[in-house]
């Protein structure tokens, strides 16, 4: 079986991509699934939190072929290998064809390739084009919300929109104002929001710090739920549809009769 594909995605920064992509690789390799963690985000976010890997080559080597995916992968504490991003991903979108290729040179020996993604639309096309599945951290407030929304309406632009498994909400205090409540509760009734959250924790800003500290019982078990989410939710198609209205600024009713 070829290595399933989950590309995290979202085109704005700073809303839990690389803690989300860390969590997934951390209960993947938990459960015992062969993962690579691929960083496709030119700032290094996922190579940075993984820094205790030694970096031989990096993925802008991979995509060009000057060596082979095998040789630019590093070992990680948490039982999974990366390869790092490179800064001149900031020019160099990585395309659908080059990823395939890569992921195809994986050939049976990974269960699970995670991509952890740049907010910036042209380099989104690839990743969210070759994922079997697409997961959207968010934060709750109003901008990152719309940039959610804006996220699911590249996917159905790329066609893609059945591939996404929900929205991952991240970065949340406890407890709650009434407004981040009143936010999560639509996500979740709505079906968008996986029921498991990435609740704010001083934990997570240090497993993914790059000390090398793993994460702790808590967080496992948070990332184990979401992985399970992931692995056998079912998408909500048409509160997909609704939520990309809703970061067009018209209500759910006008979009539909358009
Ligand atoms: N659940 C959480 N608990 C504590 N801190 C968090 C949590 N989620 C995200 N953060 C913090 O918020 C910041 C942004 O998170 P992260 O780096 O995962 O986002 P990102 O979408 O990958 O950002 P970028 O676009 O810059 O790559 C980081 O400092 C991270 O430690
Ligand atoms: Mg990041």
């Amino acid at each position: 079986m070829p290595a399933e594909i989950i590309t995290i995605a979202s085109l704005k920064g700073g809303v839990g991509k690389t803690t989300s992509s860390y969590a997934l690789a951390a209960a993947a390799a938990d459960g015992g699934l062969r993962v690579i963690a691929i960083d496709l985000d030119p700032t290094g976010g996922l190579s940075n939190a993984l820094e205790k890997a030694k970096r031989t080559a990096t993925i802008a080597d991979v995509l060009h072929e000057r060596v082979s995916i095998q040789d630019a992968l590093m070992d990680h504490p948490l039982g999974i290998k990366a390869v790092a991003s490179h800064r001149s991903l900031n020019e160099d979108n990585p395309t659908e064809e080059q990823l395939r290729r890569i992921v195809g040179g994986l050939s049976d020996d990974f269960d699970l390739v995670l991509l952890d993604t740049h907010p910036h639309e042209p380099s989104l096309l690839g990743p969210m084009a070759v994922a079997d599945r697409i997961v959207i951290p968010t934060a709750l407030d109003i901008l990152s919300l719309r940039a959610a929304a804006l996220t699911v309406g590249l996917a159905q632009q790329l066609e893609v929109l059945e591939r996404i498994r929900g929205i991952i909400v991240t970065n949340v205090k406890r407890p709650m104002s009434r407004i981040t409540e009143s936010l999560l509760n639509g996500l979740s009734l709505s079906g968008l929001a996986f029921d498991t959250v990435l609740w704010y924790s001083p934990g997570w800003i240090l497993a993914t710090s790059g000390r090398g500290e793993l994460p702790d019982q808590d967080l496992l078990a948070q990332s184990k739920m979401l992985l399970r989410e992931v692995a056998v939710r079912p998408v909500p198609e048409e509160a997909l549809r609704q939520f990309i209205s809703m970061a067009q600024g018209r209500r759910p009713r006008e979009a539909a009769t358009r």
